[in-house]
């Protein structure tokens, strides 16, 4: 099982950006506890981060040949992207989004995801252990989808 994990937007800055919501580890440091989630499941993960909305969307697209799913957090584009929910809806494999700050108890403009419509979960609030709560979760999806599909139920 492969899983992409992917970023958006100033991601790269966690540990400097506004500490108090986003906590002081790196996005290195939250891939590295991923991937040791990751190695107890047995299951391959991947990592990018990209300031750039097109290289979210190619990854995206470019991902439903090569992976199983995606665990992503698309930043401040969750609040305005159709493009990524486009691209979202455009693969055939569950993407999990992810919010290390609860977005619902933020300002007002945090509180809507035009994403979220496309995704197969969210999990927001639990500070960087969301990564690690989403992949756990996007793993028994995909063996409940695999699973389904040999009963041929789907
Ligand atoms: C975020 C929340 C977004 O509103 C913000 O723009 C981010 C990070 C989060 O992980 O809590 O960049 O997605």
């Amino acid at each position: 099982m492969k899983i992409l994990v992917l970023n958006g937007p100033n991601l790269n800055m966690l540990g400097k950006r506004e500490p108090e919501i986003y906590g002081y580890e790196t996005l290195e440091d939250i891939n590295d506890k991923v991937d040791v989630c990751a190695h107890e499941l047995g299951v391959k993960c991947d990592f990018l981060q990209s300031n750039h909305e097109g290289v979210l969307v190619d990854n995206i697209c470019e991902a439903n040949d090569k992976y199983d799913g995606i665990v992503m957090n698309p930043a401040a584009l969750t609040h305005y992207s159709y493009a990524i929910l486009d691209a979202i809806k455009a693969v055939s494999i569950p993407v999990i989004e992810v919010h290390i700050s609860n977005i619902h108890a933020r300002e007002e403009f945090r509180r809507h995801s035009v994403t979220a419509a496309a995704a197969a979960g969210i999990v927001a609030g639990f500070g960087s252990e969301g990564y690690v709560i989403a992949l756990r979760a996007l793993k028994n999806m995909i063996g409940t989808i695999d699973e389904s599909v040999e009963l041929n139920v789907v």
